[in-house]
């Protein structure tokens, strides 16, 4: 029994092979169209990701880096001696790099990332420059319940740090329950770092995400090139365009590819139409205000601490205390 189950269980590349199939056949087969953002990130997505956050329009990077380094004393504040950094989502954790020099009394830093080859090399780097910093890193999934090392465990208390506006990247609902598992994950007491992006005038919100120089395009219109190299996709991308507007109604960014005529597409070997002007929805990037994250965070248990802006208040920095009381699901 237990042989048999175990000859039908898939290489790893394939199985993320046969999901990716799986995601796109469904999310092209949806109405309206669609597709998960987190297929962005192929090698030529990742490095394109990496101009944007160069971009002269796209203030986002920049301007939380600015807070951070202008505000880490003050920030650090909140970090208790012998505390155990932990960050969602940490990538190069260029942002955390910041944090660590501010804080020196901490007893360890726990990088998680579902791309545990990037943190483990990252974290070599990090040994280097912090010789009596403990790193830790872990290959986890920051949406779903996960084991912190027992060093972090053993510390008197736990602070989250998750930079980027990354939770804009959630629905509303998805932030709640990422805020719900990091309470749980960090335990009583436990502090949470959150970089979100501001609400702001829509001139300001659609130039940052249709940059002159069409690097958002091309990172948006990527994701089809994946489609047509991994799964037999038949995009022809000179039929297909960027398209991102400010939602005024839903406080967000959409990122869409539309297509510019009535067509039809094979993918894996499923066919799709497309009507003229039709879109695939592949992103969605939510702007807060402090009072609607902080009314989202204290849904879940989290007491807001304290926010940080640049003078444009463009981006914030905003920090919140769990008490201990798991809130409901
Ligand atoms: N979370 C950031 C944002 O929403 C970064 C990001 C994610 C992004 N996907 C993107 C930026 C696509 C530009 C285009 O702004």
């Amino acid at each position: 029994m237990v042989a048999l189950a175990r000859s039908h269980v898939l290489q790893p590349q394939v199985a993320d092979k046969v999901e990716f199939a799986a995601d796109v056949v469904a999310g092209l087969g949806a109405a309206p169209k669609r597709l998960p953002a987190k297929y962005f990130y192929d090698a030529t997505g990742s490095h394109l990701f990496e101009r944007i956050t160069e971009l002269p329009e796209y203030y986002p990077t920049r301007t939380e880096m600015t807070i951070l380094r202008d505000q880490a004393a003050d920030i650090a504040k909140l970090i208790a001696p012998g505390a155990a950094l932990v960050e969602f989502g940490s990538g190069s954790s260029k942002k955390a790099r910041i944090m660590l020099a501010a804080a020196p009394e901490l007893a360890c830093y726990v990088p998680v990332d579902i791309c545990g080859e990037m943190i483990e090399q990252e974290a070599i780097e990090l040994r280097a420059d912090f010789p009596n910093l403990k790193v830790l890193p872990v290959t986890a999934d920051i949406c779903y319940p996960f084991e912190l090392p027992e060093e972090a465990k053993a510390a008197p208390v736990r602070v989250g740090f998750f930079p980027g506006s990354t939770i804009g990247n959630f629905e509303p609902h998805e932030a709640a329950s990422f805020l719900r598992n990091a309470a749980q994950i960090l335990g009583p007491g436990a502090t949470l770092i959150i970089g979100a992006d501001l609400i702001k005038s829509a001139d300001i919100l659609n130039a940052a995400y249709n940059d002159k120089a069409g690097v958002t395009a091309k990172f948006n219109l990527n994701l089809l090139t994946r489609i047509n190299r991994e799964l037999r996709g038949t995009f022809n991308l000179e039929t297909f365009e960027h398209h991102a507007f400010y939602n005024r109604e839903r406080n967000r960014i959409e990122m869409h590819l539309a297509s510019l005529k009535r067509q039809k597409v094979k993918v894996a070997g499923e066919c799709f139409d497309f009507r003229a002007g039709e879109t695939i929805h592949t992103e969605n990037s939510y702007k807060y205000s402090v009072e609607s994250l902080g009314a989202l965070a204290r849904g879940v248990g989290w007491m807001p601490a304290g926010v940080w802006t640049d003078a444009d208040k463009y981006f914030s920095i905003q920090a919140f205390t769990f008490a201990g009381e798991t809130a409901k699901s």
